[in-house]
């Protein structure tokens, strides 16, 4: 934890995962010059760009790449993808100690059950990530916004904690009384969109078309459904507000599965789809569209690179 010497404390963050959401917190943290900020990377990073419409930052980064070297820290923000949770349990096993908080800036739901076998003591701050970042290089990453709001999180300690930690940076966090419900509003977004922008290999423009849009509001009425079963809180029109908010998001923006799938890389597809499907079962609600959106996902998660692989 920060040495409290000056009477000023200085709290520590560690960014683990340095990816599109990472880069993008990491640069707007060290921009505000109020914490010690580690970046928990497997290779180098010295300086950090965000690019954004209201303008750029850049920043310089301390990084580390062997968690033998890590130490407790106040905030841990966890931002792998959900599948790379596991893999990062040496950073974890090192970085938190009792008070440390691990923010959870992943998709999905069920953080809490996520990372517990991974934090000991620490407390677990589940959030709902809104804005849309874009790795451009290991040192560079764009960030573009979307609604309302970059965050949600619980209106619980743990979650104005997080809230106060980001006061100074242009990020807009929700403090929510109803986390659950924000929680499945986003996964009902993801289970669909992702994976149909990652098959068709199409960034957002693909739901401007009339077809599209027809088999995702079919798809997200299954996940609703499930997510009600599930105790969310979602309107009789919730499948239609979806489509409205992936509307509004720029068309020439990507979901990170699709750019996963050009690069080769697994998809996140088990927390999303996956879970939706798993929890339609356990509920007994049907799922047979969303069950095929996820086999041919399952598929296409293991298939090559389609571009070349760049040091992105
Ligand atoms: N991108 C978006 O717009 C967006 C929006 C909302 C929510 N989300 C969610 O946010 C989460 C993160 O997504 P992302 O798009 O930021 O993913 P990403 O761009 O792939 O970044 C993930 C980062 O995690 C790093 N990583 C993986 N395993 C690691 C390990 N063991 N140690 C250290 N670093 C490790 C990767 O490092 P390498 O570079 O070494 O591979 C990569 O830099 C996901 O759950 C995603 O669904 C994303």
């Amino acid at each position: 934890m920060a040495p409290t010497g000056t009477g000023f404390e200085r709290k520590s963050v560690a960014i683990v995962g340095l990816g599109s959401i990472g880069g993008v917190i990491a640069g707007l943290l060290s921009a505000i010059d109020r914490y010690d900020i580690i970046a928990c990377v497997r290779r180098p990073v010295e300086r950090l760009t965000v690019e954004r419409p209201e303008g750029g930052i850049e920043v310089p980064i301390s990084s580390l790449t062997d968690p033998a070297l890590a130490k407790p820290v106040d905030w841990v923000l966890l931002c792998t993808k959900t599948q790379d949770t596991a893999a990062s349990a040496s950073w974890l096993e090192r970085l938190c100690g009792e008070r440390t908080h691990v923010a959870a800036l992943q998709n999905g739901i069920g953080h809490d059950e996520r990372l517990a076998p991974f934090v000991g003591q620490a407390t677990v701050v589940p959030t709902v990530v809104y804005y849309n970042g874009e790795r451009l290089a290991p040192d560079r990453v764009r960030c573009r916004r979307a609604g309302d709001y970059d965050f949600a999180v619980s209106d619980d300690a743990a979650g104005q904690s997080f809230a106060a930690l980001l006061d100074g940076t242009s990020m807009r966090v929700l403090v929510t009384g109803d986390f659950k419900t924000l929680a499945w509003r986003k996964l009902l977004i993801n289970a669909v969109a992702n994976p149909t922008s990652a098959l068709t290999l199409q960034r957002n423009a693909v739901f401007r078309r009339e077809d599209v849009t027809t088999l995702c509001l079919a798809l997200l009425e299954e996940a609703a459904a499930v997510g009600r079963a599930d105790g969310a809180q979602l309107a009789a029109d919730e499948p239609e507000q979806s489509i409205a908010r992936l509307l509004s998001v720029p068309a020439d923006a990507g979901s990170s599965m699709y750019f996963d799938r050009l690069a080769g890389r697994p998809l996140e597809v088990e927390a999303l789809t996956g879970a939706v499907v798993a929890l339609g079962e356990r509920h007994s609600v049907p799922t047979p569209l969303l069950r095929m959106l996820l086999t041919l996902t399952r598929a296409a998660s293991e298939g090559a690179p389609l571009l070349p692989r760049r040091s992105v």
